[in-house]
């Protein structure tokens, strides 16, 4: 199984220009990475740009209606992301949760409508309002009970499910990454949940310089990016060490 590392762009950069120019700057370098996929998640305005583009990056969207048309005001439909190349969509991501009032029960919605659209659904788990360090696997399963329950046991590897603890995300006040040591494990409890075969990232603070702490467990099968993606040189230097690791262990 490739190793996976994804950038979540958020709402950056605000201009089309610069975002091409970070874009084109991973995709020059993909074809050096054998065992390592690299997806962006770019504002949804950047995918129909991104599109023509994209042959080493895959493209994602970061975020997703459960409809596929009518009046629903503000949202983007499955459909229209799959018209411009668009093989993932990040589904919810703590700041989706704590900023915009996403549910357990809305993430399931989205979840099921990404399957059924054959998206490729990167799931958040980890992100909710005063999530205690102590109390992280509780959390998890409770969220990966809810947001799976339309899910059948077979279609559950079709799923790339991410441990992102809220506390973790570099934007949000007094974070800190979590040691390698609890995103493996905690990494691990995912996998036992979601079965074998299954994909598992680890989210927070990834950057180039404490990559290594989390890509040197087998078990962490890549990571989801934030701040650190939006410098190309950064995001590569993670998307090496992923790389490095999967060669090295064969
Ligand atoms: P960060 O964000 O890498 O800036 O902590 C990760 C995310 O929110 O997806």
């Amino acid at each position: 199984m490739k190793k996976l590392v994804v950038a979540n762009w958020k709402m950056n950069p605000v201009s089309l220009d610069l975002g091409r120019k970070i874009f084109m700057s991973i995709e020059h370098r993909m074809h050096l990475a054998k065992n390592t996929e690299a997806v962006i998640c770019p504002p949804s305005l950047f995918l129909p740009a991104f599109s023509h583009y994209s042959a080493k990056v895959k493209l994602g969207a970061q975020n997703l209606s459960w409809e596929e048309q009518g009046a629903f005001t503000g949202e983007i439909s499955p459909l229209m992301v799959k018209a411009f190349k668009t093989d993932y969509a990040i589904l919810g991501h703590s700041e989706r949760r704590l900023f915009f009032g996403e549910t357990d029960s809305m993430v399931a919605f989205k979840l099921y409508a990404a399957l059924k659209h054959k998206l490729i659904p990167i799931v958040c788990l980890g992100g909710e309002k005063n999530a205690k360090k102590d109390d992280m696997k509780k959390l998890v399963a409770k969220q990966f009970k809810a947001v799976t329950r339309q899910i059948e046991k077979k279609d559950l590897h079709r799923i790339v499910f991410v441990y992102e603890p809220v506390w973790a995300i570099s934007t949000m006040k007094n974070s800190e990454p979590a040691t390698g040591e609890h995103a493996n494990e905690l990494v691990e409890y995912i996998h036992e949940l979601a079965g074998v075969n299954s994909h598992v990232l680890y989210g927070g603070t990834v950057n180039k310089n404490n990559v290594q702490q989390f890509a040197k467990y087998p078990m962490i099968d890549g990571a989801l990016v934030g701040a650190a993606s939006l410098d190309p040189d950064n995001f590569w230097q993670i998307i090496k060490e992923f790389e490095r690791e999967s060669i090295h262990r064969g």
